[in-house]
């Protein structure tokens, strides 16, 4: 293969530059021709294609976000426009594509590939490490070392008043970035969607701890572990407690890429353009036990995201 291209697709995740980075200079390394694609799926179907050089991708390693932009495009999944993504590519030579994003952006690669024999090589991008067949995605440590920041500062000003602080954090469905944050910052209680969880119990904790002296307490909630100010309103009425809410929201998705999601990045780049210049199957690269690894969009799937369930446990003797 000749003529690749990249975008990045859905949430943003620190260390999406450093991954466009990698393809980049990989690809020119090379003597491949290498084009940048804006705003996902959504500027693939416009157009929106630049060749892109060594320099499009000089001072990005450290940014956050994506400089190519990204986008939700719903009308991707219709087999119309994803032959209008492939008449694009096309029109440009382009015989690969790198695609850099979560399980939506997957879906959407495997579709282009089995519906439009486009080659795909998707790279996991999302703080959530929300997807089963990798250990991990880029952006996922930079983003719970980003919470953990937080929840020490949340901590400060808690102590100092005796207070009970719930903080929330993203993931979508998956609990992996307030089970890190939460273990690594001694909080007391976490509330994963994975886990069942009784309220009661918390209160409970909550007086018996102030029996043996500690007074302040911190509560990480995962979204979709649930609603949040049901949880604040039950615990304030039944245990007699003021509990301050913390959201940090989406300055947990920005942020400079840590040293972790920046070599996560160059593994994942480098791998992804060799796929496509040895002409490979399409596929997502992924890491497993520290090695890179290569899985057919249609096992990703299936694959089911794993909670660590001991680790889990370990928080909730060392949260005592
Ligand atoms: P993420 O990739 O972070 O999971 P989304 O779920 O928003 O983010 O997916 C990103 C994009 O991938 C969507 O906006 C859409 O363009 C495309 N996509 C998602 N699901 C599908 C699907 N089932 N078929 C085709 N394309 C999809
Ligand atoms: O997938 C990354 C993520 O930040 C999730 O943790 C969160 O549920 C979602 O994206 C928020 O998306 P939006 O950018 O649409 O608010």
């Amino acid at each position: 293969m000749k003529r690749i291209a990249v975008l990045t697709s859905g949430g943003d995740a620190p260390g999406m530059n450093a991954c466009i980075r990698a393809v980049v200079r990989t690809a020119l390394a090379e003597k491949m021709d290498i084009y940048g694609i804006e705003r996902g799926y959504a500027g693939l179907i416009n157009g929106e294609i630049n060749r892109m050089s060594t320099r499009s991708v000089s001072d990005v390693i450290h940014r956050g976000g994506t400089f190519l932009k990204t986008a939700r495009c719903p009308e991707f999944k219709d087999i119309e426009v994803q032959r209008r993504a492939a008449d694009a590519l096309n029109a440009f030579g382009i015989e690969g594509l790198v695609v850099i994003g979560g399980d939506g952006t997957f879906r959407g690669a495997k579709d282009l590939s089995d519906n439009c024999g486009v080659k795909v090589v998707g790279i996991p991008g999302t703080i959530d490490n929300d997807m089963g067949y990798t250990d991990f995605t880029v952006g996922f440590d930079t983003a719970v070392n980003t919470v953990l920041g937080a929840i020490n500062n949340i901590r400060d000003t808690m102590r100092s008043h005796d207070r009970v602080a719930l903080l929330e954090v993203m993931g979508r469905h998956c609990g992996d970035i307030a089970l890190y944050a939460g273990v690594a910052g001694g909080a007391e209680h976490i509330l994963v969607p994975e886990m069942p969880y009784n309220l009661d119990d918390i209160i409970k904790s909550i007086k018996k701890s102030a029996l043996r002296g500690k007074v302040s307490n911190l509560i990480i909630l995962a979204e979709g572990a649930g609603d949040r100010q049901e949880i604040i309103d039950y615990i304030q009425k039944h245990g007699d407690v003021i509990v301050r809410v913390v959201d940090i929201g989406y300055i947990q998705r920005g942020g400079s890429p840590n040293m972790q999601d920046r070599i996560l990045a160059a593994r994942f780049g480098s791998k992804a353009v060799e796929l496509l210049r040895d002409d490979s199957e399409s596929c997502a690269v992924g890491i497993r036990d520290n090695k890179v690894i290569t899985v057919p969009f249609n096992e990703v799937d299936k694959v089911k995201k794993k909670f660590d369930e001991k680790l889990y446990s370990i928080s909730r003797i060392l949260s005592l």
